[in-house]
Formats: C-alpha cells, structure tokens, sequence
C-alpha cells in the first residue's frame, strides 16, 4: 500500500506547531505582576514608583475594599516629600498635597463615592490631570471614560480573603508609562 502523503501524526504536529506560534510571549514586557506580602511592601511599591514620577503623571487604581489602594498611594506621597498623613479624601473626593518641601504636588483623588456624570464634571477632573503634579485615583475604573488612555494602571486583589497577601498589576499603557514601568522594574527587581 502507497504511504500516506502526510499522517494523522503529522497533522496533528503540524496544527500544534501553529497554535504555538499564534500564542502571545508569556512576559508582556508592559505589565508586571507583583505580590505584596505585607502592608509595608505595598507601600514600598508606591514609594518606588513615586520616586520616578514627573508632573503631570497619572496613576490609576482599581481594587476591591482593602486591597491597599491608599497604602500603595501613601508610598508615592512618601517618595513625593509628603510630610503629613494620607487618608482616603472622604468629602471632598480629592486631597490636595502641595507643600513646599515637596518634589511635586499630590493629587489624591477617589472616586468611590462619585454619584453621577453630573459630579464628575463638577470636579474639575482635567485641573488636576494636566495640572502640575501627580495624580492618583482610586477606583479609577468608575471614571474610566473620563480618563486620557497613556496612564499607569495598578489593579490590586486580596489573594485570600482575611489575609495579608495581595496581588498587583501594573501596566504601564502609552508611551510615558510604557517606559516609567520599565525603569520601575530596573529599579525595584534589577530586570
Ligand atoms: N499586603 C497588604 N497591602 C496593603 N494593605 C494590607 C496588606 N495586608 C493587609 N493590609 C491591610 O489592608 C487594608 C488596606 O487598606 P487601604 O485603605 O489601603 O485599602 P483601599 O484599597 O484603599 O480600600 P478602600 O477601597 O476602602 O479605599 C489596611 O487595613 C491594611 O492594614
Ligand atoms: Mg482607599
């Protein structure tokens, strides 16, 4: 009997060499994964963010109650020069940060508590956006629409309920953050 032109076998290699190559690199070089251990470490995260910050900077953070969007946010205040205490800006929404001692102004913005479209215009968001200091914002997916797309965007997640441990990401989208998270990871993990 004449040998198949090609076998089952083959096949079979030939379509898994092919799904291996639509498959996307394991490392996307614009995120990095992180585990915080602790509450220290999260804002040591922050801290080293903040210290390569410029004006102008945006920070966006995305995360369930307690996952540490404030710590993480205290470290970049940190970095920053801020002297005084970071809490949640509870009435005001945002919490301004300017002190002459200061590398850059802090703009502490959360969201949480936004109502409706009506509220966000009455913030005056794009002040503070393109305004001369940083910007961090809780729970920026309630206002994503209303953000520019290059930002840097940290989505933090309680690896077991009740515990310590919590997952970071962060990726950096649009040229700036792109390689703001490049130094970060040069800095933080010598990578
Ligand atoms: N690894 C960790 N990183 C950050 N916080 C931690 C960690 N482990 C425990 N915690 C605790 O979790 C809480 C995080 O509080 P934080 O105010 O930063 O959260 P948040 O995400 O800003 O919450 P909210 O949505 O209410 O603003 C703190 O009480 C902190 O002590
Ligand atoms: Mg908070």
């Amino acid at each position: 009997m004449p040998a198949p032109r090609w076998s089952y076998e083959s096949n079979v290699c030939r379509r898994d060499v092919k799904e291996r190559h639509s498959l996307g690199p394991i490392l996307n070089p614009n995120v990095i994964d992180l585990i915080s251990h602790n509450v220290a470490q999260t804002r040591r995260f922050g801290y080293r963010l903040g210290l390569l910050l410029q004006p102008g900077d945006i920070i966006c953070l995305e995360g369930d109650l307690g996952t540490g969007k404030t710590c993480f946010v205290q470290g970049i205040g940190q970095a920053l020069g801020v002297q005084g205490a970071i809490t949640s800006p509870t009435f005001t929404l945002i919490g301004e940060y300017r002190e002459v001692h200061q590398t850059m102004p802090l703009f502490h913005i959360d969201v949480y508590r936004l109502e409706d479209a009506a509220e966000i215009e009455g913030l005056g968001l794009w002040e503070y956006l393109y305004g001369d200091g940083v910007c961090a914002i809780e729970w920026a997916d309630h206002i994503r629409h209303h953000l520019p797309e290059g930002v840097m965007w940290v989505s933090l997640r309680h690896y077991v309920e009740g515990g310590n441990r919590r997952g970071l990401i962060m990726e950096g989208r649009g040229e700036r953050y792109e390689s703001l998270l490049h130094e970060f990871k040069r800095s933080a993990f010598g990578v």
